[in-house]
């Protein structure tokens, strides 16, 4: 039996046939698929009877482990996570965002292993945008702009206490630990080259992780940072991934953006993952790195800093065209900005009801993170805004793939 690598079409990713992924596999064929691995940046193998154990041995024929932070492992194997989500849970889908894995660790992850337990009959597509081909693409004005700056990536959006997955995170089946070591920095290059390939990627995104770029105001830095997301995730660099049950997916964090996605409200979704780590011996160039965190002040301001919400007409101002560039919402939303009023969502349509409520938002302009301490509603999508504060009665609204 030889092996199949059958390209399918889209902006990346091919699906590999002729080979039986619960049995060894030889050096010779590992070589042949880590050259369609660099090639392709998402490898599909359908129809692998996999167990956990299976799962683990073909997951290191791509390298060692790394470290999953803030996601509680299986039992039995501290290796794998289960992306799960139970038929009557109703939390927001988990990493329904665009982002690389863990990109705010020293040495980010090369690649990240999907195996399929228990796939819903519709929905829960995983969304895969190649970055070779959006640097490619790229205006060469943007491209200017972006060349060799380095960008803050942090977890902090996500898994500090105050993230969309801390303390507030309620109803989750998988057991996510929220810590402060979310509040970590790491700067990275935007344009990155591949460390096996060396050919240029743009590397991670606003949308997770990128908090800032060194060397620039804060504002400056996310407004740069924003538009360059709103590029690099186009339909034209987008593969939809459909799953099938006990299939494998092994994607490049190095290469490609990736992201969940809902739709299969009452049905129950289950895939194991593990986590690849990059190998820094076999980077053609050399990394570098540069760590620095938050100060405590800083992080203390995070905690501090409440600024009650005026100006909705600001906000409506601002949502308008945020929402049109996001093509308008699949599900209705409602965002409750409690004196400012209650946004109703509905495609394109932006309806504003008048509402007194007992709102802050707590935020540190530094940090740009938002927190609702106030009764903030998000029916059927992620809140993934991000707010900017500009004097306390206007506010800037920078919504990022809310679905
Ligand atoms: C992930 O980001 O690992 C999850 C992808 C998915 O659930 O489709």
């Amino acid at each position: 039996m030889s092996i199949q690598v059958t390209p399918n079409g889209e902006a990346c990713g091919a699906i590999v046939a002729g080979i039986d992924l619960s049995n060894p596999v030889s050096s010779e064929e590992i070589a042949e698929i880590r050259k369609a691995w660099l090639e392709h940046h998402v490898l599909i193998f359908p129809k692998q009877v996999l167990t956990d154990d299976d799962l683990e041995r073909v997951s290191l024929y791509f390298g060692e482990f790394g470290v999953d932070p803030f996601i509680k492992p299986i039992e039995g194997h501290k290796n794998i996570i289960a992306i799960q989500r139970e038929a009557d849970e109703t939390s927001p889908i988990f990493a329904d965002i665009w982002h690389t894995d863990w990109s705010f660790q020293e040495v980010p992850p090369a690649g990240t292993c999907l195996y399929s337990v228990d796939v819903p009959p519709e929905g829960g597509d995983t969304l895969y945008a190649n970055q070779h081909l959006a640097l490619e693409k790229m205006p060469e004005d943007l491209r200017k702009r972006l060349e060799g700056k380095y960008a803050f990536h942090s977890a902090m959006m996500g898994y500090s206490k105050k993230g969309s997955y801390g303390d507030k995170d309620e109803g989750r089946s998988m057991v996510i630990e929220a810590s402060d070591d979310a509040l970590e920095k790491q700067a990275h290059p935007i344009i990155r080259q591949h460390p096996e390939s060396g050919k240029e990627a743009i590397f991670g995104t606003a949308i997770a992780y990128m908090v800032g770029i060194e060397g620039m105001p804060q504002k400056e830095g996310m407004d740069l940072l924003m538009e360059l997301q709103r590029w690099q995730v186009q339909e034209e660099f987008v593969y939809r991934h459909k799953w099938e049950n006990n299939m494998l997916v092994i994607w490049d964090n190095r290469s490609v953006l990736h992201k969940a996605t809902g739709g299969y409200e009452g049905y129950r979704r289950e895939l194991h993952r593990t986590t690849v780590a990059d190998d820094v011996s076999r980077w053609k160039e050399k990394p570098v790195m540069r760590n620095t965190s938050i100060s405590e002040d800083q992080s203390e301001s995070v905690a501090k800093e409440r600024i009650s919400i005026s100006g909705a007409d600001d906000i409506m101002a601002q949502l308008k065209p945020a929402v049109d560039t996001f093509g308008g919402f699949p599900n209705p939303v409602k965002m409750n900005f409690g004196t400012a009023g209650v946004f109703h969502i509905s495609g394109k349509d932006i309806v504003r009801e008048d509402r007194q409520a007992d709102c802050t938002i707590s935020m540190a302009p530094e940090v740009f993170e938002l927190v609702i301490n106030g009764d903030i509603d998000v029916m059927g999508a992620v809140m993934e805004g991000k707010v900017q504060v500009e004097g306390d009665s206007s506010i800037a609204i920078s919504l990022q793939g809310l679905f």
